[in-house]
């Protein structure tokens, strides 16, 4: 007897800009090393876009990667939620350029803008609108061009973010409403604008109708980020009654490799369990969840049936946590 509807993960896909940013490369422009920035962050190298390529491109390629791999045609896809800080413009919504650039002409398509909580966030909406049936599938993409946003004379910043897409694909389908599921088991997002000013961007359309560049006080995120990730994903836990060392695959949002391995050891997740790309990527923010869990999927590390914890934080502060089952 068909229970409920959950939103199964039917395919995952990623883009990264072909040029790649060594901390090397960097320290020819500001003053810093890899020695540095290995320490403090765990990154090596970043992808960066060059001048013809947009965030709607990187994401229109992720989700066509998603699309092939789950084998849905394009003009299946009833939703698409496009999670961004970068959009192309300030509107249209980078989600509907998407939208077009894959031919898809009915449903709906809109970003999602919660920073590096934005790829939990979208599939935390993308969910609601499957489960309850408004939409049948969804494409749901992280895409980001932080390059775009650096400035690039600072290098408490500018050494730690990168480019780059991920997407899935969502499809509802009847499952019996148990914890062993397939499908998105839980949800949960947070925020709290109190803490606006440790990390922004200093410009909008709505402001000084500039773009702005992103400003952070990186030691003051550090301090809220292990506490309050770990929050969250002890309600997500609670809520299905798994124990942390259930959990097959543990997709934490690439920031600090600091903050991911002080997370992993707080709720007790074990090394080999964390799929790590900051190295390679650096922080991409709303990219970089999918991304780890593109590479996780080439790597073999997912399974039908794995047991998948995903979790973020980002300005605002926005945070959150998805549990979810292959
Ligand atoms: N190269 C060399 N030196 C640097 C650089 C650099 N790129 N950047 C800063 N420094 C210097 C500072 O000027 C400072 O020098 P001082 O002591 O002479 O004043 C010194 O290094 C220490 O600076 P801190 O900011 O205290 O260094 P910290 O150990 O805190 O590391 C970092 C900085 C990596 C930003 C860290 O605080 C961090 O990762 N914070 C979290 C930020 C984050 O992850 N943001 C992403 C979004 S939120 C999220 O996803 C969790």
């Amino acid at each position: 007897m068909v229970a409920v509807l959950r939103s199964v993960i039917r395919g995952v896909g990623a883009h990264l800009p072909k040029r790649i940013v060594s901390n090397e490369d960097l320290s020819k422009i500001v003053d810093t090393s890899d020695a540095w920035i290995q320490e403090r962050s765990g990154i090596a190298n970043r992808h960066i876009a060059d001048e013809t390529e947009k965030t709607s491109d990187l994401g229109a390629a992720a989700a066509k990667q998603a699309l092939v791999r789950a084998g849905i045609d394009p003009i299946d896809i009833d939703l698409i939620v496009c999670a961004t800080a970068t959009p192309d413009r300030t509107f249209p919504a980078t989600a509907v350029r998407i939208q077009s650039m894959l031919g898809v002409t009915k449903g709906a398509a809109f970003d999602v803008q919660a920073v590096c909580s934005g790829f939990v966030y979208a599939l935390a909406i993308a969910d609601n609108f499957l489960k309850t049936g408004q939409s049948k599938r969804a494409l749901v993409i992280g895409a980001e061009t932080f390059s775009r946003i650096l400035d690039w004379s600072d290098r408490s910043t500018c050494v730690l973010f990168g480019d780059g897409a991920g997407a899935v694909v969502l499809e509802a389908q009847p499952q019996h409403g148990t914890r062993n599921d397939r499908g998105i088991l839980a949800t949960r997002l947070r925020s709290d604008g109190r803490y606006e000013d440790l990390l922004y961007v200093d410009g909008g359309a709505g402001s000084t109708k500039t773009v702005g560049h992103l400003r952070m006080n990186g030691r003051e995120v550090f301090r809220h980020a292990i506490q309050k990730i770990s929050g969250v994903i002890e309600e997500t836990l609670v809520e299905t009654g798994y124990a942390a060392d259930e959990i097959d695959l543990f997709i934490p949002h690439q920031a600090n490799k600091r903050i991911l391995d002080g997370i992993a050891k707080k709720l007790g997740v074990a090394p080999e369990k964390i799929v790590m790309t900051l190295h390679k990527h650096g922080n991409t923010s709303a990219a970089s969840i999918p991304l780890a869990l593109n590479e996780a999927f080439e790597a073999h590390r997912v399974k039908e049936g794995s047991l998948i914890l995903m979790e973020a934080m980002g300005g605002g502060f926005t945070w959150g946590a998805v549990l979810a089952r292959w």
